[in-house]
């Protein structure tokens, strides 16, 4: 056969070569909006190479490992489920025509396959056919084939356009892996940020936590020692009032040393909030079954049709050891605090329930406590709650957000006192305008 047959007898030898341009610029075009790797192979597929008179079409990807390319897109008769492959074809490198041009990375056409020893028919046995490597960087990262029935169907120009399509899809692979590394990049950043977030949150949680064990340790030292000479000084004012009562018996007088002698009583109550919170009360503690204290100060509210109060007590807790007295105080204190912040009549629980506490639970709790079992008794209500900016203040000694007068302020310093000293401690959540939940953590016995 002469060379002018053979040209002749190339795919391409009649085509319009404007029509050639035109389905390559389309590609071009388009190519900016394919989205993933898998769309890209199908478009090469079947939108170039299958209008440009190619009669099929197969795209190999190569693994990273660059040992064996993987059918992931055809054409023609080799594709017949549409855009699934069944059993993708999968050829090692160096194996075949396909296997070679990804080892030398070098296009190759083929004239007479009969003549060749590397041919690997498949189903149709083709006579000629030309394949390209797809490059990225240094890596072989895929090949696009194409098989004809007749021998000698490709030619320097079915090689170039097909090397151009090679290139456009190469350097369209590249960005999709290079928009990939980006995205992966954000995800690790906002991972990072996440991480960071959290470690700075809970450094502050911690920093926190230790000041505010601090400032509870100094004021509770500053106002028992304060207690104390007020205390011994309040003897002192008792004695001679009492000394006075027998002298005066009526008049203008007597009011005057009644009215003394009731400011000494409440200075006397003062104080003992004020030793309680220092830790510093003469506790008598013994065994007490918190569900029986509750019902006692409550009795009105295990009926059904009282209104004001819910119990929600456990069937059964252990026993727990504290002083009766104190313990009576404190919760009343902590009623008396939610009755003050629902002053709509608002329903008030209590619940009582047992619980483990280990040290990777996250309370918010007062002050520390160690791992073990507890007995923990909840006042919840559901009234104006408490503001970030108040929370760390209410259980200092004086601290009050009623006006003067209706409040010493000693209430809850009385509570954390009286809690530390029974070996538990307070736990508050609050939001505001939604209420406040005030737990008290009583150890078990056995
Ligand atoms: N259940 C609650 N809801 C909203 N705020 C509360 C609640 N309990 C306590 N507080 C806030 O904590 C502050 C301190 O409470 P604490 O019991 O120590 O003193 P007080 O109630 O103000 O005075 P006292 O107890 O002498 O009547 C209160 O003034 C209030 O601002
Ligand atoms: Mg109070």
């Amino acid at each position: 056969m002469s060379d002018a047959t053979k040209a002749n007898s190339h795919l391409f030898s009649d085509l319009d070569e404007a029509a050639t341009l035109r389905i390559l610029n389309a590609f071009a075009v388009d190519l900016i909006s394919i989205p993933t790797a898998e769309d890209l192979f199908w478009y090469v597929a079947q939108n170039v190479v299958g209008r440009l008179r190619f009669l099929d079409c197969v795209i190999y990807q190569a693994d990273d490992a660059q040992t064996e390319l993987v059918q992931v897109a055809a054409l023609g008769e080799k594709n017949p489920f549409g855009r699934s492959i069944l059993n993708p074809l999968r050829i090692p490198f160096g194996q075949g025509i396909t296997g070679q041009v990804a080892e030398r990375r070098e296009a190759i056409v083929i004239d007479d396959l009969q003549l060749d020893e590397s041919y690997i028919a498949d189903t149709q046995v083709a006579r000629s056919e030309i394949c390209v490597p797809l490059i990225c960087g240094n890596q072989v990262v895929g090949v696009i084939d194409s098989e004809h029935p007749e021998p000698g169907a490709f030619g320097p120009a079915e090689l170039e356009v097909l090397i151009t399509i090679a290139a456009l899809t190469s350097a369209k692979l590249e960005l999709l892996a290079e928009a990939d590394r980006s995205r992966q990049r954000y995800h690790d950043l906002v991972d990072a940020h996440a991480q960071l977030s959290l470690e700075i949150t809970s450094r502050k949680a911690l920093e926190a936590e230790l000041f505010n064990a601090r400032k509870h340790d100094a004021v509770g030292r500053l106002t028992g020692r304060f207690a104390h000479e007020f205390n011994n000084l309040l003897t002192v004012i008792s004695g001679n009032l009492e000394f006075l009562e027998e002298e005066i018996t009526e008049g203008l007088a007597l009011e005057t040393l009644n009215a003394a002698q009731t400011a000494a009583e409440r200075g006397a109550k003062l104080i003992l909030s004020m030793l309680a919170f220092s830790q510093r009360t003469r506790l008598e503690p013994e065994e007490v079954d918190l569900n029986g204290v509750v019902r006692a100060l409550f009795p009105a509210a295990q009926h059904p049709e009282f209104g004001a109060m819910e119990l929600r007590l456990a069937s059964h807790t252990s026993l727990i050891e504290a002083d009766l007295n104190n313990l009576d105080a404190v919760i009343a204190n902590l009623v008396g605090n939610a009755r003050g912040a629902a002053p709509g009549g608002d329903v008030i629980r209590i619940t009582t329930e047992e619980i483990t506490h280990s040290l990777a639970d996250r309370r918010a709790l007062v002050t520390p406590l160690s791992p073990g079992r507890y007995v923990r008794l909840s006042v919840r209500d559901n009234g104006t709650g408490i503001s970030p900016a108040v929370l760390p203040q209410i259980f200092d000694p004086f601290f009050t957000t009623k006006t003067v007068g209706t409040g010493t302020g000693l209430g809850l310093s009385m509570v954390l006192g009286f809690m530390q000293q029974s070996g538990g401690t307070v736990e508050v959540i609050s939001e505001p305008r939604k209420g406040a939940t005030f737990s008290l953590y009583f150890p078990a016995k056995d």
